[in-house]
Protein backbone atom coordinates (compact mmCIF):
# COMPACT_ATOMS: atom_id res chain seq x y z
CA UNK A 1 0.00 0.00 0.00
CA UNK A 2 1.04 3.65 -0.32
CA UNK A 3 -0.16 6.64 2.15
CA UNK A 4 0.36 9.61 0.82
CA UNK A 5 -0.61 11.83 4.28
CA UNK A 6 0.67 11.35 7.35
CA UNK A 7 2.44 12.93 10.67
CA UNK A 8 4.55 10.72 11.28
CA UNK A 9 7.79 13.24 11.70
CA UNK A 10 9.00 14.05 15.11
CA UNK A 11 8.00 17.16 16.78
CA UNK A 12 7.31 19.26 14.50
CA UNK A 13 3.07 19.66 14.40
CA UNK A 14 0.60 17.54 16.27
CA UNK A 15 1.53 14.42 15.13
CA UNK A 16 4.38 12.31 16.55
CA UNK A 17 5.59 14.09 19.62
CA UNK A 18 8.81 12.54 19.64
CA UNK A 19 11.45 10.55 17.53
CA UNK A 20 10.72 6.94 19.42
CA UNK A 21 7.05 7.47 18.49
CA UNK A 22 7.89 8.50 15.25
CA UNK A 23 9.87 5.23 14.50
CA UNK A 24 6.94 3.46 15.84
CA UNK A 25 4.26 4.85 14.07
CA UNK A 26 6.14 3.96 11.23
CA UNK A 27 7.43 0.09 12.18
CA UNK A 28 3.71 -0.20 12.22
CA UNK A 29 3.21 1.16 9.62
CA UNK A 30 5.08 -0.97 7.31
CA UNK A 31 3.95 -3.89 9.36
CA UNK A 32 0.24 -3.14 8.29
CA UNK A 33 1.88 -3.26 4.38
CA UNK A 34 2.77 0.21 3.85
CA UNK A 35 5.78 0.33 1.61
CA UNK A 36 5.89 3.86 0.61
CA UNK A 37 4.64 6.91 2.94
CA UNK A 38 4.32 10.65 2.38
CA UNK A 39 6.02 12.54 5.62
CA UNK A 40 3.45 15.64 5.36
CA UNK A 41 3.20 17.91 8.94
CA UNK A 42 0.83 20.47 8.53
CA UNK A 43 2.21 23.87 7.23
CA UNK A 44 0.12 27.20 7.94
CA UNK A 45 1.79 29.51 5.70
CA UNK A 46 0.74 33.00 6.50
CA UNK A 47 0.12 32.16 10.61
CA UNK A 48 2.82 30.16 12.13
CA UNK A 49 5.94 29.32 9.11
CA UNK A 50 7.31 31.33 6.73
CA UNK A 51 8.36 28.45 3.66
CA UNK A 52 12.07 28.45 4.34
CA UNK A 53 10.87 28.42 8.26
CA UNK A 54 9.09 25.36 7.86
CA UNK A 55 11.40 23.85 5.42
CA UNK A 56 14.46 24.01 7.66
CA UNK A 57 11.98 22.69 11.22
CA UNK A 58 11.25 19.27 8.24
CA UNK A 59 14.58 19.19 7.46
CA UNK A 60 15.67 19.16 11.14
CA UNK A 61 13.13 16.86 11.92
CA UNK A 62 13.92 14.35 9.16
CA UNK A 63 17.40 14.36 9.56
CA UNK A 64 16.62 13.43 13.58
CA UNK A 65 14.19 10.61 12.56
CA UNK A 66 17.07 9.53 9.35
CA UNK A 67 19.81 9.61 11.96
CA UNK A 68 17.58 7.06 14.38
CA UNK A 69 16.49 4.80 12.40
CA UNK A 70 19.69 4.00 10.54
CA UNK A 71 21.06 3.28 14.27
CA UNK A 72 18.53 -0.06 14.32
CA UNK A 73 17.70 -2.69 11.85
CA UNK A 74 14.09 -2.01 12.03
CA UNK A 75 11.66 -1.92 8.84
CA UNK A 76 10.12 1.09 7.62
CA UNK A 77 8.14 2.21 4.05
CA UNK A 78 10.56 4.21 1.80
CA UNK A 79 9.43 7.93 2.67
CA UNK A 80 8.46 10.67 0.47
CA UNK A 81 9.26 14.45 1.81
CA UNK A 82 5.53 16.96 1.78
CA UNK A 83 3.36 18.70 3.50
CA UNK A 84 -0.24 19.58 4.57
CA UNK A 85 -0.93 23.40 3.70
CA UNK A 86 -3.49 24.48 5.33
CA UNK A 87 -5.52 25.95 1.93
CA UNK A 88 -7.37 29.61 3.37
CA UNK A 89 -5.98 32.07 1.16
CA UNK A 90 -4.04 31.99 -2.46
CA UNK A 91 -0.81 30.00 -1.71
CA UNK A 92 0.17 30.08 -4.90
CA UNK A 93 0.94 33.67 -4.76
CA UNK A 94 4.20 32.22 -2.15
CA UNK A 95 7.43 32.22 -3.83
CA UNK A 96 8.48 28.47 -3.70
CA UNK A 97 5.31 26.65 -2.87
CA UNK A 98 6.10 23.61 -5.11
CA UNK A 99 8.97 22.79 -2.71
CA UNK A 100 5.73 21.93 -0.38
CA UNK A 101 5.11 19.12 -3.05
CA UNK A 102 4.99 15.37 -2.04
CA UNK A 103 8.70 14.66 -3.10
CA UNK A 104 9.34 13.88 -7.11
CA UNK A 105 5.95 14.97 -7.52
CA UNK A 106 3.98 18.13 -8.45
CA UNK A 107 0.87 16.52 -6.03
CA UNK A 108 0.53 19.16 -3.19
CA UNK A 109 -1.65 17.93 -0.39
CA UNK A 110 -3.91 20.58 0.87
CA UNK A 111 -6.46 21.17 3.53
CA UNK A 112 -9.52 23.33 3.57
CA UNK A 113 -10.82 24.90 6.71
CA UNK A 114 -13.32 23.42 8.47
CA UNK A 115 -16.11 26.00 7.89
CA UNK A 116 -14.85 27.97 5.60
CA UNK A 117 -15.29 26.88 1.88
CA UNK A 118 -15.86 29.42 -0.23
CA UNK A 119 -16.21 30.54 -3.81
CA UNK A 120 -12.31 31.66 -3.98
CA UNK A 121 -10.98 28.43 -3.09
CA UNK A 122 -12.06 27.64 -7.13
CA UNK A 123 -10.01 30.16 -7.86
CA UNK A 124 -7.08 29.40 -5.84
CA UNK A 125 -7.30 25.76 -6.97
CA UNK A 126 -6.89 26.79 -10.29
CA UNK A 127 -4.14 29.64 -8.91
CA UNK A 128 -2.36 26.85 -8.31
CA UNK A 129 -2.83 24.25 -11.23
CA UNK A 130 -1.60 27.25 -13.72
CA UNK A 131 2.26 26.88 -11.61
CA UNK A 132 1.50 22.87 -12.69
CA UNK A 133 0.71 21.87 -9.21
CA UNK A 134 -1.75 19.56 -8.98
CA UNK A 135 -4.21 19.86 -5.75
CA UNK A 136 -4.53 16.77 -3.65
CA UNK A 137 -7.10 17.40 -1.24
CA UNK A 138 -6.69 16.32 1.82
CA UNK A 139 -9.60 14.20 3.36
CA UNK A 140 -12.10 15.54 1.46
CA UNK A 141 -14.87 13.22 3.40
CA UNK A 142 -14.70 15.86 6.05
CA UNK A 143 -16.30 18.80 4.34
CA UNK A 144 -20.59 18.38 4.44
CA UNK A 145 -19.55 20.31 0.97
CA UNK A 146 -18.03 17.42 -0.58
CA UNK A 147 -20.37 17.20 -3.68
CA UNK A 148 -19.89 20.85 -4.60
CA UNK A 149 -16.08 20.39 -4.37
CA UNK A 150 -16.25 17.16 -6.97
CA UNK A 151 -18.70 18.85 -9.05
CA UNK A 152 -16.98 22.75 -9.09
CA UNK A 153 -14.13 20.95 -9.48
CA UNK A 154 -14.54 18.12 -11.99
CA UNK A 155 -12.69 20.75 -14.46
CA UNK A 156 -9.45 20.92 -12.79
CA UNK A 157 -7.14 17.92 -12.49
CA UNK A 158 -7.33 17.43 -8.58
CA UNK A 159 -6.95 14.48 -6.68
CA UNK A 160 -9.06 13.60 -3.49
CA UNK A 161 -8.02 11.29 -0.43
CA UNK A 162 -9.56 10.05 2.05
CA UNK A 163 -8.86 8.68 5.54
CA UNK A 164 -8.62 4.79 5.92
CA UNK A 165 -10.63 5.18 9.62
CA UNK A 166 -13.79 5.87 7.40
CA UNK A 167 -14.09 2.48 6.88
CA UNK A 168 -14.24 1.67 9.96
CA UNK A 169 -17.28 2.31 11.16
CA UNK A 170 -20.78 1.76 10.01
CA UNK A 171 -22.05 5.35 9.71
CA UNK A 172 -18.82 6.70 8.57
CA UNK A 173 -19.20 3.82 5.65
CA UNK A 174 -22.31 4.41 4.65
CA UNK A 175 -20.77 8.05 3.99
CA UNK A 176 -17.85 6.97 2.28
CA UNK A 177 -19.99 4.84 0.01
CA UNK A 178 -22.11 8.06 -1.01
CA UNK A 179 -18.50 10.10 -2.22
CA UNK A 180 -17.20 6.85 -3.92
CA UNK A 181 -19.94 7.14 -6.66
CA UNK A 182 -18.39 10.25 -7.93
CA UNK A 183 -15.54 7.53 -9.04
CA UNK A 184 -13.04 10.47 -8.99
CA UNK A 185 -9.65 10.16 -8.69
CA UNK A 186 -9.68 9.00 -5.30
CA UNK A 187 -7.13 7.64 -2.76
CA UNK A 188 -7.29 6.53 0.60
CA UNK A 189 -4.19 7.40 3.05
CA UNK A 190 -3.85 7.34 7.27
CA UNK A 191 -3.69 10.55 8.21
CA UNK A 192 -2.15 8.65 11.19
CA UNK A 193 -0.77 11.48 14.21
CA UNK A 194 0.27 8.92 16.83
CA UNK A 195 -0.18 5.12 17.95
CA UNK A 196 -3.19 6.02 20.40
CA UNK A 197 -6.09 7.35 18.81
CA UNK A 198 -4.83 8.54 15.67
CA UNK A 199 -2.64 5.35 14.28
CA UNK A 200 -2.20 3.85 11.44
CA UNK A 201 -5.00 1.71 10.16
CA UNK A 202 -4.36 1.33 6.57
CA UNK A 203 -4.38 -2.48 6.70
CA UNK A 204 -7.97 -2.98 8.70
CA UNK A 205 -9.25 -0.47 6.57
CA UNK A 206 -8.29 -2.24 3.42
CA UNK A 207 -9.72 -5.30 4.75
CA UNK A 208 -13.27 -3.60 5.09
CA UNK A 209 -12.69 -2.01 1.71
CA UNK A 210 -12.01 -5.40 0.35
CA UNK A 211 -15.31 -6.71 1.52
CA UNK A 212 -17.38 -3.12 1.16
CA UNK A 213 -16.18 -2.59 -3.17
CA UNK A 214 -13.99 -5.91 -4.00
CA UNK A 215 -10.79 -6.38 -4.00
CA UNK A 216 -10.01 -4.94 -7.46
CA UNK A 217 -11.39 -1.23 -6.31
CA UNK A 218 -9.97 -1.91 -2.40
CA UNK A 219 -6.52 -2.29 -4.45
CA UNK A 220 -6.88 0.68 -6.65
CA UNK A 221 -7.91 3.42 -3.62
CA UNK A 222 -5.25 2.17 -1.11
CA UNK A 223 -2.15 1.89 -3.98
CA UNK A 224 -3.02 1.73 -7.75
CA UNK A 225 -4.28 5.57 -7.92
CA UNK A 226 -1.50 7.27 -5.77
CA UNK A 227 1.18 5.00 -7.92
CA UNK A 228 -0.33 6.52 -10.76
CA UNK A 229 0.18 10.41 -8.92
CA UNK A 230 3.36 9.34 -7.95
CA UNK A 231 4.31 7.90 -11.36
CA UNK A 232 5.55 4.77 -10.23
FE1 LIG B 1 -3.41 15.53 8.21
Amino acid sequence: MIDLHSHALPQIDDGAKNVEISIKMLCESFSQGVELCALTPHCVLHKTDSLEKFLKARKESFELLQEKISQTNLSVPQFRLGAEVYFDNDISQYDGIEKLCIEGTNLLLVEFPMRNVNRKSYDWLYSLTLKGIRPLIAHVDRYQCYESFISDFSDLDVAYQLNAENFLSFWARRHIKKILKYDENFIVSSDMHNLEDRPCNMAAAFLRAEKMLGTVKAKRLFEKNAADLLSI
